[in-house]
C-alpha cells in the first residue's frame, strides 16, 4: 500500500515535467491551483506586462543546485517568486533572490525532494496589475547508497542482516550476489532479501564469510550501481586447557606452566587473572603465546602464598571465555616458633611450638632425657603432661615442673611432604636447696675450720653467713674468713674462745625465694679409749697388737693410733705409731721368752685420748730352728740347684744348713755344708740319668731342725751329635756372647 502511494507521488511530479495540463485533468487533482495555471498565457497577452522564465521545465536530482532567471517587460515595479505552496519566497540559506528592476534571479542550492513543484515569477507594475511565469521543478532521487560499511561484522550462529541501504526514486530494485551468483532463496535456505533490501543470513557460520554484492537499479532511468560488501563473521573464543590442577612446593625456586588452548576468530587476545586482577607480566610471572592457540603462563619461584585459583581469559569482538586453572602448592613444614622457658619449681610450664605448612603438619613432642614422645590430646601416666593443639601450633602443659623435668625437649613438625625439628630447653629455677647434711664441725681454740655451705639453686643464689643476728661480711673478721665460689660459701672460723662456738647461719638467696640452715661449731674433743686389744703371731722376737677403733673420735678424725708396749717390771713405755690409722700394729726387736705390757691410746687434731686396758704376752723363748722350704731347679751340666727358704729360725740365726744327698742306689750320703745366709745350695757332680735323695737340716746355737726331704732326677746325658751338636754350638755362641757382654 505503502509502497504504492509512493509510487503514485513520484509519478506525480513526472507527469508534470512533461504535460502539466494533461496532468491534471488526467489526475483530477488541485484541480483550482492547476487550472488557472494553465489558462495564464491566454490572460498576460492582454497586458502590457510580460514575463518570461529562462527554464520552464528542470529536472533536478537531489542535492543538485539550479537557478532561474525571471525577466519582466513592461514597467514591473515587483518581481517576486512563489513556491509550489503558493508563498512567497524570502532569501534563505538554500533559496537565494537577486532581484532587479526587470530581473529576478532565484537560486535553489542542494535540492531536496520537497523543493518539486511549480515556481511562479509573479511581476508587478504600477497599476497594480500582475502578470506572471512558472517553471516545473520535477526533482528525483538518484541511486544512492547510504553509508554502506564494509566489512560488516557478525557473530557465528547469529541472524545476521547484512545492511545495503540504497535510495532511489523510484525505489530501486535490489539483488544480492554471492561468489558471483545471484542470491535467491530457492537456493540459499538460509538467505532471505528483506523488504528493507538488507540480506538477512540465518545462523551464520565462518563459512558464510566472503563479499557480497548489492546490486541496485532503478529501471526507469537505467540507472544501476552496486556495492561490494566484506562479511566477516566472528566467532567467540573457546578455551580448553590440557591440566587443570598443579602441584609446586615452595621455596624450592619451583616453576609451574599453565597453557590455555584458545580458538575463535578473530585471533582472541588471551589474558591471565587471579583474585580479579589481570597479572602483568614480571619477573615472576611469564607470559608465552605459541602457535596452536596455546598461551602459556609460567610462574617462577613460587611461595606458599602462590597457591590457589588463576584463570585464562581469551577474548575477541565475538566474546570472552574464562577457565579456571588451581594452583596446590605444598609447603615444608616449618617451625616458626618455639621458645625456651624457664618455669619455676613447682608452677606450670606451658611450651609452645607453632609450625606453618601445607598441609599443615602434626606436632609431637619429645623429651630427650628418657625419649618419650607426646602428640596431640596425649596425657603422661601421671598426668603432669599434657598436650594440647590444633592448626599448626602444639602446646605441652607440664604441671607441678620438678627438677627432673629440665632439659631438652624437641619438637618435631611432620606432614605428608616432609618434617622439621626443633629444640627448646625447659630451664628450672628453684628455691636455694642445701646439698650437704654436715652440719656439725668440731675445732679446738686455735685451730681453724672450714664450714662448708653448699647450695645448689636456680639462678645462683647469693650467700651469707650469719652469727645470731649479725651478717659476717665477705671480709671476714679478725677469726673469720669467708670463702665464695659458685654454689658454695665455706667459712673459715679460727675460734679464739668459748664464744666463737656455737651456731652459725648460712642464708642462700635468689629471686625465688631464701632459705637458711644453721651449721654447729662444736668444741672437739679427745677420742674415747680403743679397746679389745689382742695379741697374735707372737714370736720370739715380733708380736703383733690389733684393737678396735674408739666409739668418739671426739669430733675430728683420729690422726694415729699410738701403741705403747715395756717389759713387765720395766718403767718405760716404748711407743710404736700405727701407720695412718691401721688398727694393726707390729711390735718387732722383742727379747725371747719376755713378758710384756702393752696398751694402745687414740689420738686426734685435739690430742691423746685415754689409753686402752693393758694387755700382757710373753714371747716365745728361743729353740731349734723349723724344717727350711726346699725347691729344686736344674743346674747346667752335672749340677743341680736347691733353692733355700729359711722358716722360723727359733729365736736366733741360722748358722748353717746341712745337706745330705745320695743316689737312690748308695748307701753312703754325701753331706755338703751351706753357710745359714745362703739361700741355695749347688750339687755337683752328679751322675747322668739318675734318682737322688736328698735331707737337708737347718741349725742354730739352739740345735738342729727336723729335716726336710726331696728328690730330684738326673736326665740322660745329652746327645751331642747331629741336632744337638747344632743346639750345643748356639749355646756355646750364645754364652760367647753373653761373655762379650760382660767384657763390653
Ligand atoms: C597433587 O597432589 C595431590 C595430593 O598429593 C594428588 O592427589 C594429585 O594427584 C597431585 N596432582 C598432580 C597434578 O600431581
Ligand atoms: C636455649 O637454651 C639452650 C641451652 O641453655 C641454649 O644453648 C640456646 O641458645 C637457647 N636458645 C635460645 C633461643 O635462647
Ligand atoms: C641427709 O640426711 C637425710 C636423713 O638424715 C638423708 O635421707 C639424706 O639423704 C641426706 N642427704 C645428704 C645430701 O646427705
Ligand atoms: C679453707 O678453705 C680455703 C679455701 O678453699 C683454704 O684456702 C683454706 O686453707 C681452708 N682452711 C682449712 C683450715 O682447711
Ligand atoms: C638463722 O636464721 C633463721 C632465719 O633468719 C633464724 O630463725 C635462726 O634463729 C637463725 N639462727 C641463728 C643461729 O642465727
Ligand atoms: C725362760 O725363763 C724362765 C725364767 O725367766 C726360765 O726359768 C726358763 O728356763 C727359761 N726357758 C728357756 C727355754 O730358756
Amino acid at each position: 500500500m505503502l509502497k504504492n502511494q509512493k509510487l503514485l507521488e513520484n509519478n506525480f511530479v513526472l507527469f508534470y515535467l512533461s504535460d502539466l495540463c494533461f496532468a491534471f485533468e488526467f489526475l483530477q487533482i488541485n484541480l483550482f491551483s492547476f487550472s488557472s495555471l494553465c489558462f495564464l498565457p491566454l490572460f498576460s497577452i492582454i497586458a502590457a506586462l510580460q514575463v518570461s522564465i529562462s527554464l520552464n521545465k528542470v529536472e533536478l536530482s537531489v542535492g543538485e543546485s539550479k537557478f532561474f532567471i525571471c525577466t519582466a517587460i513592461g514597467e514591473p515595479v515587483r518581481l517576486e517568486w512563489y513556491n509550489p505552496q503558493g508563498e512567497r519566497i524570502v532569501p534563505s540559506k538554500r533559496m537565494s533572490l537577486h532581484t532587479e528592476t526587470s530581473r529576478s534571479r532565484l537560486i535553489i542550492y542542494n535540492a531536496i525532494i520537497e523543493d518539486a513543484g511549480i515556481y511562479r515569477c509573479q511581476a508587478t507594475d504600477a497599476s497594480g496589475h500582475t502578470e506572471e511565469a512558472s517553471v516545473v521543478l520535477e526533482i528525483y532521487q538518484r541511486l544512492t547508497f547510504q553509508d554502506v560499511q564494509s566489512p560488516q561484522e557478525f557473530r557465528h550462529g547469529e541472524t545476521a542482516e547484512v545492511v545495503c541501504d540504497v535510495i532511489s526514486s523510484p525505489v530501486p530494485v535490489v539483488v544480492w550476489y554471492y561468489q558471483d551468483k545471484e542470491i535467491t532463496e530457492e537456493h540459499h535456505s538460509r538467505f532471505q532479501v528483506l523488504a528493507n533490501n538488507n540480506l538477512q543470513i540465518h545462523q551464520v557460520t565462518k563459512a558464510d564469510e566472503g563479499v557480497y554484492r548489492c546490486e541496485a537499479s532503478v529501471e526507469a532511468r537505467g540507472e544501476i550501481d552496486f556495492v561490494d560488501i566484506a562479511v566477516v563473521v566472528n566467532v567467540p573464543p573457546v578455551l580448553s586447557v590440557f591440566q587443570q590442577s598443579f602441584n609446586a612446593t615452595a621455596d624450592y625456586q619451583e616453576s609451574v606452566t599453565f597453557t590455555c588452548i584458545t580458538s575463535g576468530s578473530p585471533d582472541p587476545m588471551v589474558t591471565w587473572h587471579r583474585k580479579g586482577q589481570q597479572l602483568e607480566p614480571s619477573e615472576q610471572y611469564i607470559f608465552n603465546r605459541l602457535e596452536g592457540g596455546r598461551s602459556m603462563l609460567t610462574i617462577r619461584n613460587i611461595r606458599q602464598g602462590d597457591g590457589g585459583t588463576y584463570s585464562c581469559k581469551a577474548t575477541n569482538k565475538a566474546g570472552s571465555q574464562e577457565r579456571e586453572l588451581f594452583l596446590k602448592v605444598f609447603v615444608q613444614p616449618h617451625i616458626t616458633q618455639l621458645k625456651n622457658v624457664t618455669a619455676v619449681e613447682g608452677s606450670a610450664a606451658m611450651i609452645s611450638c607453632v609450625a606453618e605448612g601445607e598441609p599443615l603438619p602434626d606436632i609431637s613432642w619429645r623429651r630427650a632425657s628418657d625419649g618419650q614422645t607426646f602428640v596431640d590430646g596425649d596425657k603422661s601416666h601421671d598426668g603432669r603432661f599434657e598436650v594440647r593443639g590444633r592448626h599448626g601450633k602444639s602446646v605441652l602443659t607440664i604441671s607441678g615442673v620438678r627438677l627432673a623435668d629440665l632439659g631438652r625437649f624437641d619438637c618435631e613438625a611432620l606432614s605428608r611432604i616432609g618434617g622439621h625439628q626443633k629444640s627448646m630447653f625447659l630451664d628450672i629455677e628453684y628455691i636455694p636447696k642445701f646439698l650437704t647434711n654436715h652440719t656439725i664441725y668440731y675445732s679446738w681454740e686455735g685451730n681453724p675450720v672450714n664450714i662448708s655451705c653448699d647450695v645448689m639453686s636456680n639462678p645462683p643464689a647469693t650467700m651469707l653467713w650469719r652469727r645470731e643476728r649479725f651478717t659476717i661480711s665477705a671480709e671476714g673478721t679478725a677469726n673469720t674468713r669467708v670463702h665464695s665460689a659458685e654454689g658454695k660459701s665455706v667459712l673459715e672460723v679460727t675460734p679464739m674462745s668459748d664464744r666463737d662456738f656455737g651456731r652459725y647461719n648460712c642464708t642462700a638467696r635468689n629471686n625465688i625465694g631464701v632459705r637458711y640452715q644453721e651449721f654447729i661449731l662444736a668444741q672437739a674433743d679427745v677420742p674415747s679409749n680403743p679397746y679389745s686389744v689382742r695379741l697374735s703371731a707372737v714370736s720370739q722376737r715380733l708380736a703383733t697388737v690389733t684393737f678396735m677403733k674408739p666409739d668418739s673420735h671426739g669430733g675430728v678424725p683420729i690422726s694415729y693410733y699410738l701403741v705403747q708396749y715395756k717389759e713387765v717390771g720395766s718403767q718405760d713405755w716404748r711407743d710404736v705409731k700405727s701407720h695412718s690409722v691401721q688398727t694393726t700394729v707390729v711390735l718387732t726387736g722383742l727379747e725371747p721368752n719376755t713378758t710384756y705390757e702393752v696398751r694402745v691410746a687414740a689420738v686426734n687434731g685435739k690430742g691423746q685420748g685415754e689409753f686402752s686396758h693393758t694387755e700382757t704376752f710373753q714371747t716365745l723363748p728361743i729353740r731349734e730352728p723349723s724344717p727350711p722350704a726346699v725347691h729344686g731347679q736344674r743346674g747346667m751340666g752335672k749340677a743341680y740347684r736347691l733353692g733355700l727358704v729359711k722358716q722360723d729360725d727359733g729365736g736366733m740365726p741360722i748358722v748353717e744348713y746341712i745337706v745330705k744327698y745320695k743316689t737312690d742306689k748308695e748307701e753312703q750320703w754325701m753331706t755338703k755344708l751351706v753357710p745359714g745366709a745362703n739361700d741355695f745350695a749347688m750339687l755337683q757332680p752328679l751322675q747322668w740319668n739318675t734318682r737322688y735323695e736328698v735331707e737337708i737340716t737347718a741349725r742354730n746355737v739352739k740345735g738342729l731342725s727336723e729335716p726336710t726331704f726331696y728328690q730330684f732326677f738326673m736326665p740322660q746325658k745329652p746327645d751331642i751329635t747331629g741336632k744337638s751338636r747344632e743346639a750345643q754350638k748356639l749355646f756355646s755362641s750364645f754364652t760367647l756372647k753373653k761373655l762379650n757382654i760382660f767384657l763390653l
